[in-house]
């Protein structure tokens, strides 16, 4: 959450410029900057070019049908993404190509060709039918990350039957809630999964979650920790995953989809309590993925791609699963966290299978850097050739030991801006052509047609600030809210205009154009890199019996970017205690998930509000970062800061 208005010459003082070597230049894929004129000179003939890209079974009749805010993008075209991500490699010598090489936390290796992915996603595309799953149902996903997470996926998509995503850090009632919204007929879990060497209870949460979702009707599971766990498995509802697969037919004929049928909803928090149901359709967003994997990553044949995200977010369903497969491309998938069993694990993992491309966020890349070179010293880092960031801004800190200590001064490192709404990376350097600057994401991608506005629309001058909005559609925009046309309409299309995509973010642009993202604009978090409503928060607080009222704040953090703290105030007869504050944040994991987990809980007698009763987060992050008070003149009862500011000292 940032003022657009907040000074970063601090930022825009940053001197340093990174030119693409004459060599990665010459090698890149993209190299002609004549891109971006081309593209802006007629955007719709530049899409349809890269539209050949894709396999069709019948190509569209138009373009685009924009009819702000709703796009549909190749209209009338047929088509179908697991054929694009599957069918059309095994038909050529990539067929004995390895699509995913996965690695355990404890330790287990296995490598599937496109030949091995595409009998699993036929075969358990043949059970999702036999399930009595059909097309445009929707099917919930709750899974580790193993390989049968993107099988999963692939079988949706090859059946046509929308997939959700629900990240296994969510608790039992996120994801009820989840399944409730999407009417899902199915869930797909494991009996659990591996984190830090602990056991993530994932079958557990979907028991639970199930005693309040009528509309599910079977659950496959999957066994990931073997005969030894403890679990229940309710006759008639639950199917184990290799049973299913056992005597499955071996080719399922994938689904012929109209380019805007649905491919899958994903929930991303925004600024009231309930989260969204951001929903993506077929072919503009296979598409955006796959262009952009190409063109950003500069991804070749041979390479071995990285994305360490989690395939419950947006950036693995792009960038783990849809872009790098519908390019026959190589990908690593890890399962587990970056310091288990020792804090080298990534870099091990980067030397043992030459990875040449490393995507992640800043928030882990901080926790390297405080952990210190030694441990990315101890490997060999030769293979790597360029470095990707994601999630929230980089400061330019981060941004310089990435590339030195990491990529040794040799590898380009592309800071991506994109959201879950967007679908695919839209601000970002190109590079083989794009001199960059620790610290900004550079510039919209051809084809995007992005600006900085101030509160009345208006585009602000280069040097200086406001809010980042996109004036001109793309093919990987979000289409609707799930079951929620209303919302969506009002969240991205009101605040400037029926034509323009309000992203929620803050932007400055220096002299040269260059955009530096500032993060948040609205009452959502970024904490480590996941999006988090401050509003899910308070919500989860207040569903507590002791307590009257909750204020969140997402403050800042060296190594997550923002930190959660919340401001309690108990009703009558309470009592604040350590206890009490622990029951509280147990209270949220509860609710929401381990990752919603509040940092810091302090209890207040009364929280500072405006006279006309709305409460002052601002006052609070002030107080929370240790601030001068901002201004203070609209606040009822100034008695009330003076004494919150003492108890947050002394906590
Ligand atoms: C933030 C993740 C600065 C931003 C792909 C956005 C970034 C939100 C960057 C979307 C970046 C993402 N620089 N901020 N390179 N990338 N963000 O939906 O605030 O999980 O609105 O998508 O993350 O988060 P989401």
């Amino acid at each position: 959450m940032t003022d657009p208005n907040q000074p970063i010459e601090a930022l825009l003082a940053e001197k340093r410029v990174f030119p693409p070597s004459r060599d990665f230049h010459e090698q890149a894929i993209v190299r002609d900057v004549a891109i971006y004129a081309k593209a802006n000179k007629d955007p719709e003939a530049f899409w349809a070019e890269a539209a050949q890209s894709l396999d069709w079974f019948q190509k569209w009749d138009k373009v685009l049908d924009w009819k702000p805010p709703q796009a549909r993008w190749f209209v009338g075209g047929k088509i179908n993404v697991s054929h694009n991500c599957l069918d059309r490699h095994v038909a050529t010598w990539r067929r004995n190509k390895a699509a995913i090489i996965w690695e355990g936390e404890p330790g287990e290796e296995r490598v599937l060709t496109y030949a091995d992915l595409y009998r699993e996603v036929n075969k358990f595309a043949n059970v999702l039918k036999r399930l009595g799953v059909k097309k445009g149902d929707r099917v919930t996903i709750y899974m580790p990350m193993v390989p049968e997470l993107p099988i999963a996926l692939l079988a949706c998509a090859r059946i046509g039957a929308p997939h959700s995503v629900v990240f296994g850090g969510f608790s039992a009632e996120s994801l009820r809630d989840r399944i409730n919204d999407a009417q899902s007929k199915i869930v797909i879990t494991a009996d659990g999964s591996y984190r830090r060497g602990q056991i993530v209870p994932l079958k557990r949460n979907v028991d639970a979650a199930l005693q309040g979702c009528p509309c599910v009707e079977s659950v496959i599971l999957l066994r990931r920790l073997g005969e030894t766990a403890s679990i229940h498995v309710q006759a008639g509802r639950d199917h184990w995953w290799h049973r299913l697969m056992a005597d499955a037919p071996s080719y399922c004929q994938p689904e012929v989809m109209d380019s805007e049928d649905p491919l899958f909803v994903l929930y991303t928090s925004g600024t009231t309590a309930k989260p969204k149901g951001i929903l993506h359709t077929t072919a503009g967003y296979l598409l955006g993925a796959s262009l952009t994997h190409k063109w950003v990553f500069d991804v070749k044949e041979e390479d071995v791609f990285w994305c360490t995200a989690d395939i419950g977010w947006v950036t693995g369903h792009s960038y783990i699963v849809y872009g790098p497969l519908a390019n026959g491309t190589t990908g690593l998938m890890y399962e587990g966290s970056p310091d288990w069993p020792e804090k080298d694990r990534w870099w091990a993992l980067i030397e043992k299978y030459r990875v040449n491309i490393l995507y992640t966020a800043p928030t882990a890349i901080r926790a390297f850097m405080r952990w210190g070179e030694k441990y990315p010293n101890s490997h060999d880092l030769s293979s790597l050739r360029l470095l990707g960031s994601v999630g929230e801004p980089i400061n330019p800190e981060a941004w310089m030991w990435y590339h030195e200590a990491i990529g040794k001064g040799r590898c380009p490192i592309v800071d991506t801006w994109w959201q879950t709404e967007t679908g695919m990376i839209l601000i970002s350097p190109l590079p083989g052509i794009t001199t960059t600057k620790p610290g900004s994401a550079t510039f919209p991608l051809p084809g995007i047609n992005a600006d900085v506005v101030d509160e009345a629309a208006r585009s602000v001058p280069l040097g200086g600030g406001g809010y980042l909005v996109l004036k001109s559609p793309w093919p990987a925009m979000a289409r609707t809210i799930y079951g929620d046309q209303d919302r969506y309409v009002e969240v991205y299309w009101k605040r400037f205009g029926k034509n323009v995509y309000f992203a929620g973010d803050g932007c400055k642009r220096d002299e040269e154009g260059y955009f530096w993202l500032l993060g948040r604009v609205d009452d959502v978090m970024n904490v480590a890199g996941h999006r988090i409503s401050t509003m899910e928060v308070e919500s989860a607080l207040v569903d507590h019996p002791e307590v009257a009222e909750a204020a969140v704040i997402g403050k800042k953090d060296e190594i997550k970017g923002e930190a959660i703290a919340a401001f309690v105030t108990l009703k009558e007869g309470s009592t604040a205690s350590p206890d009490k504050m622990n029951e509280l944040r147990q209270h949220v994991v509860k609710k929401i998930g381990p990752i919603a987990r509040p940092d810091n809980i302090y209890f207040a007698a009364e929280l500072p509000k405006t006279r006309s009763g709305k409460i002052m987060r601002r006052l609070l992050r002030d107080i929370a970062e240790g601030r001068a008070l901002g201004d203070t003149t609209t606040l009822a009862d100034p008695a009330v800061v003076a004494v919150l500011r003492g108890q947050y000292e002394e906590g």
